[in-house]
């Protein structure tokens, strides 16, 4: 069904106002849908509905037993779509699902479901240029009747796809701004480095009283100490120092980012930056920062104008406003490989035939 569907969609180019997209769910024609059960994974299939029926006792209602990824695909000038490290993507899953008690998803059945799932909503990637791209959502919910605290015994792995544009309000490489929290994101020894759910729920009050201070996200410390920087509701962090190096935080509680991996290793091998991945204090080290910049799929690299916190703003780079070059060369550097305009020289690129 898959190869007649996907020629199909191709010649139907949706006619959306991709410039004014912002990071919200629109509907697309197809996803991909696959259970579990009796230790086994069906082959799954691409279906049209997207609304899921489960059961009133499913875990993934109560207990949080679910994860999810997020990655994205980009169209190219001369016409090829591209995955971003999906590889990672799926290991990260296989990770949580292991947190969780979850099975892994057979690293196989993973990318073809994004393939497919790419391939199917052709007619939904946004064009070269656009300045959008295709937003796909893997996840994994533990379904079937249960009740006490136990693993669900059935699962269902199911990927769709949205056309997005910037996560945060402006587009291109908008500066945003955070505010710390007075909340804890997640424990040392919990879940904060896995993409679950449950650690997002726990997040919305940060991130609504953030935006309250005029902030665009909230911005986590250590949840031991409340003295290192851990990451935003959304993005890990990273950080140019002024004394020329590159520096993220060491965390156990963090979720390790995909873009932030990429965007050190671009640092260190194409722009000669010496990277870091360590302890943050905020007090003592916040006058050392140079440009500090929020990364991830959805939030790519948003340059961190100003933190909120101990009652005030305080500026990180110029007038807490403007770009700096550090974060400008990042951002070129990844959304050049990203969108294969730069040579792939990491080897990071998937490309999806259609
Ligand atoms: N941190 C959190 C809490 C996230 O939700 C995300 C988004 O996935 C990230 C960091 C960035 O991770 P990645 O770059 O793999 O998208
Ligand atoms: C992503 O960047 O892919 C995420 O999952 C972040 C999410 C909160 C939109």
């Amino acid at each position: 069904m898959g190869r007649e569907l996907n020629l199909d969609a191709k010649v139907i180019k949706k006619d959306l106002n991709w410039a004014e997209l912002g990071f919200q769910y629109h509907r697309t024609d197809f996803r991909f849908s696959a259970s579990y059960e009796n230790g086994q994974w069906s082959d799954g299939e691409l279906i049209s509905e997207e609304s899921i029926a489960i059961h009133e006792g499913a875990p993934s209602l109560h207990y949080a037993q679910q994860c999810f990824e997020g990655l994205k695909a980009q169209a190219a000038e001369d016409g090829r779509i591209l995955l971003f490290r999906p590889d990672l993507n799926s290991e990260r899953m296989n990770h949580a699902a292991g947190r969780l008690l979850m099975p892994d998803v057979p690293g196989k059945l993973f990318l073809r479901a994004v393939e497919e799932t790419v391939r199917a909503n052709y007619a939904w990637i946004p064009p070269y240029g656009s300045g959008a791209s295709l937003y796909i959502r893997p996840m994994l919910i533990g379904v079937g009747e249960n009740l006490g605290l136990k693993p669900a015994q059935q699962f269902e792995f199911r990927v769709f796809v949205s056309p997005v544009g910037p996560y945060y309000k402006a587009a291109g490489l908008a500066v945003i701004s955070l505010a710390v929290s007075a909340m804890d994101r997640a424990a040392p020894n919990g879940t904060g480095s896995f993409k679950v759910g449950a650690n997002y729920a726990g997040g919305l009050l940060a991130t609504r009283e953030a935006q309250q201070l005029g902030a665009s996200e909230a911005l986590y410390l250590d949840s031991a100490e409340g003295r290192y920087i851990d990451e935003a509701g959304s993005a890990n962090i990273v950080i140019a120092m002024k004394d020329g190096k590159l520096i993220t935080p060491a965390s156990r509680a963090i979720l390790p980012s995909i873009t932030r991996r990429s965007l050190m290793q671009i640092a260190e091998h194409t722009l000669g930056m010496q990277t870091e991945e360590r302890p943050i204090e905020l007090h003592r080290e916040f006058a050392d920062f140079e440009e500090m910049g929020a990364c991830g799929t959805a939030a790519v690299l948003s340059p961190v104008g100003k933190i909120w916190f101990d009652d005030a703003w305080h500026t990180i780079y110029q007038d807490g406003q403007s770009v700096g070059p550090i974060m400008q060369q990042l951002y070129d550097s990844l959304m050049g490989i990203q969108k294969g305009e730069l040579s792939d020289q990491f080897g990071w690129l998937h490309e999806v035939t259609v």
